[in-house]
């Protein structure tokens, strides 16, 4: 068997920031299914929010992503996150990302729903995400100690009395290895495609939030899910992300007779919390289609500005400046997930949590615009200094438990998945009530007979959805109340005291 020091499963932003940490520690590995390219990571427009501006800057962005949560934020992890950001994008700009500047050389920012103010730094316009992933992996490969293994799926964790070991690797030849460590890290991110209709990338399938599940380790907040209020909405196209930054440089709503129906349900109007948008346009657009109109924003060159949506528009024959975008909400980002303090530890030793796939609270039950990538970065460091202080050797279970044969035919299993995506959709979406979740849970239910049972990347991701759509719904049936994103039409109001779920093998419970 394999030994390194340190296992990190996931490429994306609280990965890479986390090995730039362990590489002066020890032996790193990190492991992505896909390419180190392909993360949901990559796929952020808009930006990341950074607190820049000074102290008054800095409560000002704790009090934004407080009142944005609904009451559930974790307030000191809140305090970690924008007092530690300001270092660690510093450390972002050191490492090469090369974010948007004005021609004197300051840095751009932009606004997006429930900030009190410009402070979201993004690059390339609109491909935030794609350029710190670039700039961070660069780095990264230039790192001694460090092994980067691309096309490499993450089976399971191996687990001795209690304590994480290692991992089982499933490789792109199909074979399956053990690898010990000292500790192992998940930063693979969310879990969008347990809905069909998601701006995720189609890796984003909650891998390591399951395996963690299934070891024993306790989530949390699996019911939040929050929807982008603006994904692409026209028959065929995929639900490609209309950043909530085309509404932060002046972009409106509006419904099928052409009015504006934000103002009356927000003082912020189109810059309100996401949870309310998205359930707004869902709202409206019972009565017709809801459009992005950004046809009056005529001050800022659209195309140079928003160059990647331009883009895909375009390929629809679609533009910013002339037409009507129609936009519905689609799953984007998961408020809950492994269970974790802020230094990343989960319920279980040696095991340890960041970015997405990680649940400190941070987000609470709405995750304020923009705060997912520098969660990532701040949180993964964190991760990072304090698994380097893990004491474990690794690599026990040598000798235990049989290693399952890889293979198995994938015949059937897209429709499966694409079964399961529909169930959760229809009845554990934006809006929801105990009628709607229990009819999903008997689908559900009904699934596991003929469940994908073989060892394939596929087969794998498929029981990976179905381990956290079980628990999202248990955990949204539980939370009789709405708070957030999650809107409970049978319990309107929210309740009178803010509590966190828990899901620990198989059982839920409320703190
Ligand atoms: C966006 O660009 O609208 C997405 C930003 C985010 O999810 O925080």
């Amino acid at each position: 068997m394999e030994l390194f020091d340190f296992v990190v499963v996931g490429g994306g932003i609280a990965g890479l920031s986390a090995v730039v940490r362990l590489a002066g520690a020890g032996r790193v590995l990190c492991v992505t299914k896909e390419s180190f390219a392909e993360s949901n990571t990559a796929y952020a427009q808009g930006g990341i929010a950074v607190a820049m501006g000074g102290s008054e800057d800095v409560s000002l962005h704790l009090a934004d992503t407080i009142a944005a949560g609904d009451g559930l934020v974790n307030a000191a992890a809140a305090k970690v996150l924008v007092e530690q950001g300001p270092r660690r994008v510093e450390e972002l700009l050191g490492w090469g990302t090369e974010f948007d500047r004005a021609v004197g050389g300051e840095l751009l920012r932009t606004r997006e729903g429930a900030h009190s103010l410009s402070r979201i730094l993004h690059a390339n316009g609109d491909a935030t995400g794609r350029e710190i992933a670039r700039a961070l992996l660069k780095y990264v490969q230039g790192l001694k100690n460090v092994e980067l293994r691309d096309w490499t799926v993450t089976v399971d964790l191996m687990v001795e009395k209690g304590r994480v070991e290692g991992v089982v690797l499933l490789d792109k030849a199909g074979t399956l290895a053990r690898v010990g460590a000292r500790a192992v890290m998940i930063a693979s991110g969310g879990a969008g495609q347990v809905y069909s209709d998601t701006t995720n990338p189609a890796v984003a399938t909650g891998d390591g939030i399951a395996m963690a599940y299934r070891a024993g380790a306790a989530v949390e907040d699996m019911e939040f899910y929050q929807f982008h209020p603006t994904a692409f909405a026209m028959d065929g196209a995929p639900r490609f992300l209309m950043s909530e930054a085309l509404r932060g440089e002046g972009a409106v709503l509006i419904n099928a007779a052409g009015e504006r129906f934000m103002p009356a349900i927000h003082p912020m109007a189109e810059l309100a919390p996401r949870d309310v948008v998205a359930r707004a346009i869902t709202r409206e657009g019972l009565n017709g289609p809801v459009y992005l109109d950004m046809r009056g924003v005529t001050e800022i060159d659209l195309k140079a500005r928003f160059p990647g949506i331009s883009a895909f528009l375009a390929g629809y024959g679609l533009s910013l400046a002339k037409d009507l975008i129609p936009v519905r909400p689609a799953a984007h980002y998961l408020m809950g997930g492994i269970k974790t303090d802020v230094w990343g530890k989960s319920s279980l030793q040696g095991l340890y949590a960041a970015g997405e796939a990680a649940c400190t609270g941070v987000h609470g039950a709405n995750r304020l615009a923009s705060n997912s990538l520098l969660e990532g970065l701040v949180f993964g460091v964190l991760a990072a200094e304090s698994m380097v202080k893990e004491q474990g050797s690794g690599g026990k279970v040598e000798a235990a438990g049989e290693v399952v044969k890889a293979g198995g035919s994938d015949e059937g299993v897209e429709e499966w998945i694409a079964e399961l995506r529909a169930i959760m959709w229809e009845n554990a979406g934006l809006l929801r009530d105990s009628a709607g979740l229990k009819r999903g849970q008997a689908r559900l239910d009904g699934m596991f007979r003929r469940m994908p049972r073989g060892v394939t990347r596929r087969q794998l991701e498929a029981r990976n959805l179905y381990a956290l759509a079980g628990v999202m719904v248990e955990s949204a049936l539980g939370r009789e109340e709405s708070r957030g994103a999650h809107f409970r039409s049978d319990f309107p109001e929210k309740g009178p005291i803010a509590r966190h779920s828990v899901m620990e093998r198989g059982r839920l419970r409320f703190e």
